[in-house]
């Protein structure tokens, strides 16, 4: 534009003040400009959010499942269940069988991808199993209220997520819905963040628990997340907990205090425990090896490790790691 008008001023044809006026003319137009590119931009992105939203409501209600609503106790059986994910043709859990007895603490270890949380996903009913059942308190969770299912397990995923809002709101959505919440406690809030060893990292933020978290807040680490994801979990006191690698970037004398506490109020309580760390699962009651979608060992851990397999491998090599980080 500049050299175009330059060479147009100097032969003439244009005069200066309009060569002038064009540029400053030219500099006004190009913000709007600008503004217009942003706002088609936005524009698109806000369509393909409204696409999204649409999934969602359009999606089809669950099925309910029928049923009187009852209390549930706890027991937890898996019959002959196998699961595949659809378009796939190697069954991630291949014709699983177990039973927990009411307030028991199963755990469950195993490689990577050898279909733990799977496994998990199939008691709230998040996944369906292929072929086989499950059951709780020897009905299949088909046939019961979906409402009453989950309003009895507290399942801490994996990879848990936490809301844009205070932590005090983050732990109490776990009491939505919940009518025969244990009223007796005044502050359950307190209380949940207490056993998930979270409340002592909350003295340290100036704002406590009203603390906002998330995208507008404090980012808080993975540690303090997952415990925040425990609490949200324990504060109504399920009949059934499932923790699904819950602790896993907390350190090992945090969980120790966590799982203390934990045992103390899922005495009675049906417990699944799903890691990596072997001091996670040896107190509990039998712990149950996967590998390739199949159980291959089954016992508690001193039978295991006197049975000298794979648990009993992985055992000494992780006492080993831990030697040489104490030292
Ligand atoms: N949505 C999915 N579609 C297809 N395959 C999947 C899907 N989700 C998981 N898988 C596959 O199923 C297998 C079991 O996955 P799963 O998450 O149960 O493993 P895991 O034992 O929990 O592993 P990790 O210890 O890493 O958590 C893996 O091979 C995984 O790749
Ligand atoms: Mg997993």
């Amino acid at each position: 534009v500049l050299w175009l008008g330059g060479l147009r001023v100097i032969d003439e044809s244009l005069s200066l003040g309009a060569f002038v006026a064009f540029n400053a003319y030219l500099i006004r137009m190009s913000r709007p400009l600008m503004m217009l590119g942003r706002m088609v931009d936005e524009f698109q992105r806000s369509i393909a959010s409204l696409a999204r939203i649409e999934a969602v409501i359009d999606h089809p209600p669950e099925d309910r499942g029928s049923g009187a609503d009852r209390c549930i106790t706890g027991e937890i059986e898996l019959r002959d269940v196998s699961f595949t994910f659809p378009g796939d043709d190697t069954p991630v859990l291949d014709r699983i069988s177990l039973r927990i007895p009411a307030g028991d603490t199963l755990a469950i270890v195993g490689r990577v991808g050898s279909g733990k949380s799977t496994l998990a996903r199939l008691l709230p009913r998040l996944l369906e199993p292929t072929t086989g059942e499950v059951l709780v308190d020897g009905t299949p969770v088909q046939q019961m209220p979906l409402a009453t299912l989950r309003s009895a397990i507290g399942y801490v995923p994996q990879d848990s997520f936490l809301f844009s809002e205070t932590i005090r709101e983050n732990l109490s959505i776990g009491l939505d819905g919940v009518s025969d919440s244990p009223s007796s406690r005044p502050e359950p809030v307190e209380w949940a963040a207490g056993i998930s060893q979270l409340a002592g990292d909350l003295e340290d933020f100036p704002a406590g628990y009203e603390t906002m978290v998330g995208e507008r807040g404090v980012t808080l680490s993975g540690g303090q997340k997952q415990r925040a994801a425990l609490a949200r979990a324990v504060i109504r006191e399920p009949r059934i907990l499932v923790l699904d690698d819950a602790l896993a970037s907390v350190d090992t004398h945090t969980e120790e205090r966590i799982l203390k506490s934990l045992r103390e109020i899922m005495k009675a309580r049906t417990t699944i425990v799903i890691a990596h760390r072997l001091s996670t699962v040896r107190d509990a009651d039998r712990i149950i090896l996967l590998n390739d979608g199949h159980i291959t060992e089954s016992g508690t851990h001193d039978e295991l490790v006197a049975k000298g397999g794979r648990y009993a491998d992985m055992y000494r090599r992780q006492n080993l790691t831990q030697e040489l980080g104490d030292l």
